[in-house]
């Protein structure tokens, strides 16, 4: 049997996450026009090459799963994967369920960033949304202009060639706002281009870890504040500029000698407790809790592991943590500098672990346009009204504000 934009539109609905009047769309739209010859489906090495695997390819594009198109900003060339996934048609399922939360109709004027191949933008327009659609990559925004003009889409769709996280003024106010790469601070732009009451559907996350939560934020009437909850666990490539800051947190190494020289105390946590999958709430709730600090599990293969915490440094040093998991003897946990890390994650866990251990449906964000034209990211716990104040943050001790 061939498989065709039918079939991917069949099992979205099988897997329940069609939003309603969605299933034509997905079945109307081909991937095919949009997913370049070379692709690496998940992320993983494995390339498929419609030139040497017709069948593989077209399986794959029908199939419920993302594909990466680029690595390393097209620097890379070679079959095998590259350091980092730049662009990708994301994962249709994803997809879908962000399109639920944007409930976007007939006729809106929709803001996308990060248009990649233009199925995204192709998606919207078959629903008849006015769709402006930002891609940072000169090329790929040139590319997904072809597809969408070929696939039919070019009068509804406009493909603008830079920095999504200015917006597009021109295009503007937008009564949706989609954003299908990860954000981690979320730009001015996307308030002020935004018409009140519009809804921005975005993928956000914390320094703590890689991986984001879907975000759905309603713009408040004078569109200087928008608030909303978090949805649907997942994880995007982030946005260009809003990549993990190296120079932020310092080398990934510990200084030399570090482990030897600080003493070790100990915890009632073990690693279960604190290193999940990439998709349990726990990383992004104690990521909440724990604000300028990157973790970095590492697993000393069957016999435990480490993580490892680093906090930005803030003008007063640089805060690092380990805590050390073995199966032969009680957890080391060391830690220096003007933050004890592992004091705020555990604090935060035990904050976690006392409310029931909520999921990520029960936090949300506001963020808020001051009057210097920085934007405030509040998160909040159950209601807008119950913002999150970390557990351990001595803000008057680490200096911060
Ligand atoms: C996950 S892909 C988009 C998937 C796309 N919506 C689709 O399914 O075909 C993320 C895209 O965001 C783009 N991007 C990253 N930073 C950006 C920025 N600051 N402004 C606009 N696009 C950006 C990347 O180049 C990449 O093509």
């Amino acid at each position: 049997m061939t498989v065709g934009p039918d079939t991917l539109a069949a099992l979205l609905k099988r897997k329940d996450v069609l939003p309603a009047g969605w299933e034509s769309v997905f079945g109307m739209v081909a991937r095919e026009d949009f997913v370049p010859a070379r692709i690496w489906p998940d992320d993983t090495d494995a390339l498929l090459d419609r030139d040497r695997d017709p069948e593989g390819w077209r399986r794959a594009v029908y199939s419920d799963r993302a594909l990466v198109t680029q690595w390393d900003d097209g620097r890379h060339t070679g079959a095998a994967a590259g350091r980092l996934a730049t662009s990708s048609a994301s994962m249709p399922s994803t997809l879908a369920e962000m399109l639920y939360d944007l409930d976007a109709a007939a006729g809106m004027r929709v803001l996308e960033i990060g248009t990649g191949t233009g199925y995204g933008a192709g998606l919207l327009a078959a629903r008849g949304c006015r769709v402006t659609s930002i891609e940072v990559d000169p090329q790929l925004a040139r590319r997904a202009r072809e597809n969408l003009a070929a696939a039919g889409f070019g009068e509804l769709v406009e493909v603008v060639a830079g920095d999504g996280t200015h917006g597009h003024p021109a295009g503007g106010p937008y009564e949706r706002v989609q954003v299908t790469a990860g954000v981690r601070r979320v730009p001015a732009a996307w308030l002020a281009q935004a018409a009140p009451g519009a809804v921005i559907v975005l993928p956000w996350g914390t320094d703590y870890a890689s991986g984001d939560c879907a975000l759905r934020l309603v713009v408040g009437p004078d569109r200087r504040t928008a608030s909303g909850p978090f949805t649907l666990a997942t994880a995007f490539m982030k946005l260009r500029a809003q990549r993990p800051d190296r120079a932020r947190y310092g080398d990934p190494e510990p200084p030399e000698g570090w482990l030897e020289w600080i003493p070790p105390s100990s915890t009632m946590l073990g690693w279960d407790d604190v290193v999940a999958g990439p998709f349990d709430s726990v990383g992004f709730v104690l990521g909440l809790c724990v604000p300028d600090c990157v973790a970095r599990p590492v697993l000393h293969g069957a016999h435990g592991g480490t993580l490892w915490l680093y906090g930005a440094d803030t003008g007063r040093g640089r805060s690092i943590a380990a805590a050390e998991f073995r199966a032969w003897a009680p957890p080391a946990v060391r830690q220096s500098g003007p933050r004890r890390l592992w004091d705020e994650v555990e604090a935060a866990w035990r904050w976690w672990d006392d409310r029931g251990r909520p999921t990520i449906h029960d936090f949300g964000l506001t963020v808020s346009l001051g009057d210097d034209g920085t934007v405030r990211q509040q998160p909040w716990h159950l209601c807008a009204e119950r913002p999150l104040i970390p557990p351990a943050h001595d803000w008057a001790r680490i200096g911060g504000g």
